[in-house]
């Protein structure tokens, strides 16, 4: 079922782990000998043993050791494929996930992977990413375990001037997959940068690969603060995440999986409906719309203004103070 090439990225998850984790997960109060496991996924006792640690390393919370046979106290938060997949099957995403445990980028892996025809649809999942990239050449800081940094491929049947779309395609899905976890529903700023009280914890890039009448594909790169119980000091006073916001841990895997049947929703009303349904559900949304004081920066200059709409490619109407409308293909936008 898997492509043959899976084998040859570094760094890619061993399937075997994932299926210990799954074994766990599946049976999370009974104790499985380390001989069991070990026939079960086909390695040695030995090789469970690390894997175990491994697994320790990034919090699970294993009990048990290899005489006596391991048990979970708990559903892990790692973002296991088979966990992940079985809960995605009605949708476009359950078939192809790669997972890792390190890796530079997701946005890279996933680019690569459109390289070499894999199909629409799959998905790159990081627990940590040592070069996660933001817009605009930005870091985007990827800690270990705390956030969730996924990137899915698509090749959607569209030219690259209806791209932006995609962006506020992922925009909307993951707003909607963080809503349902907080009291109060995140803000969208334009293009799809996630707010909780003014901050940022959810970000987006979009790269794809296009001719110039067709896209042959995209990389959707979703970046979303969740366990981080606190955000570095130089984005601090801009960045938060959903922990130091409510208070309390968040399942990374619940809201990633929640996060695909969305994205799955929308990306398929888009094609089916166009832009329309889109936009209408940003403006209801969105505080940055209509009316929003904003300061924009593009390449080339940085000017005042004040939100007037989208227009139906996504392209932010900016009202200057001369009351010329401006669209704002891509730039940065912050309340002025
Ligand atoms: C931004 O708001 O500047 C966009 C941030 C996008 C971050 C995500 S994390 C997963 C994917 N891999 C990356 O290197 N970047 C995106």
């Amino acid at each position: 079922m898997e492509p043959k090439r899976l084998k040859n990225i570094r760094g890619l998850t061993d399937r075997r782990i994932d299926a210990l984790l799954t074994l766990l997960s599946e049976n999370p109060t009974i104790v499985v000998s380390g001989a069991k496991i070990a026939k079960e996924i086909g390695v040695t006792r030995g090789t469970v043993w690390r894997w175990v640690q491994k697994l320790r390393d990034l919090g699970v919370n294993v009990k048990g050791h290899a005489r006596t046979g391991y048990h979970i106290t708990g559903i892990p938060d790692i973002l296991a494929p088979k966990l992940i997949s079985r809960r995605l099957l009605n949708t476009t995403f359950w078939k192809h996930i790669y997972h890792f445990f390190k890796v530079e980028s997701t946005n890279d892996i996933a680019m690569k992977l459109g390289e070499e025809d894999e199909a629409h649809g799959a998905v790159v999942i990081a627990e940590e990413q040592t070069q996660g990239r933001g817009r605009s050449g930005r870091v985007w800081s990827s800690e270990k375990s705390t956030g969730i940094y996924c990137t899915v491929l698509l090749r959607p049947p569209i030219s690259p001037a209806q791209a932006s779309l995609l962006t506020l395609v992922a925009g909307l899905a993951a707003r909607d997959a963080v809503g349902e976890e907080l009291d109060a529903a995140p803000d969208i700023r334009w293009p799809n940068d996630l707010l909780i009280q003014g901050k940022k914890f959810c970000g987006i890039l979009t790269e794809m690969h296009a001719e110039p009448d067709r896209v042959n594909y995209a990389v959707v790169g979703i970046g979303i603060n969740v366990n981080q119980s606190r955000m570095p000091a130089e984005i601090a006073g801009i960045a938060t995440s959903l922990r130091i916001e409510s208070g309390h841990i968040h399942s990374r895997l619940e809201i990633l999986i929640r996060l695909l049947r969305h994205l799955d929703r929308y990306y398929n009303l888009f094609l089916s409906s166009g832009s329309q349904p889109i936009v209408r559900r940003f403006a209801e949304v969105s505080s940055y719309f209509q009316g929003k004081r904003v300061r924009i920066t593009t390449a080339t200059e940085s000017f005042l203004g004040t939100t007037a709409g989208l227009e139906s490619n996504g392209v932010l109407r900016v009202e200057r103070d001369d009351g010329r409308i401006e669209p704002v293909i891509s730039g940065d936008v912050v309340e002025a």
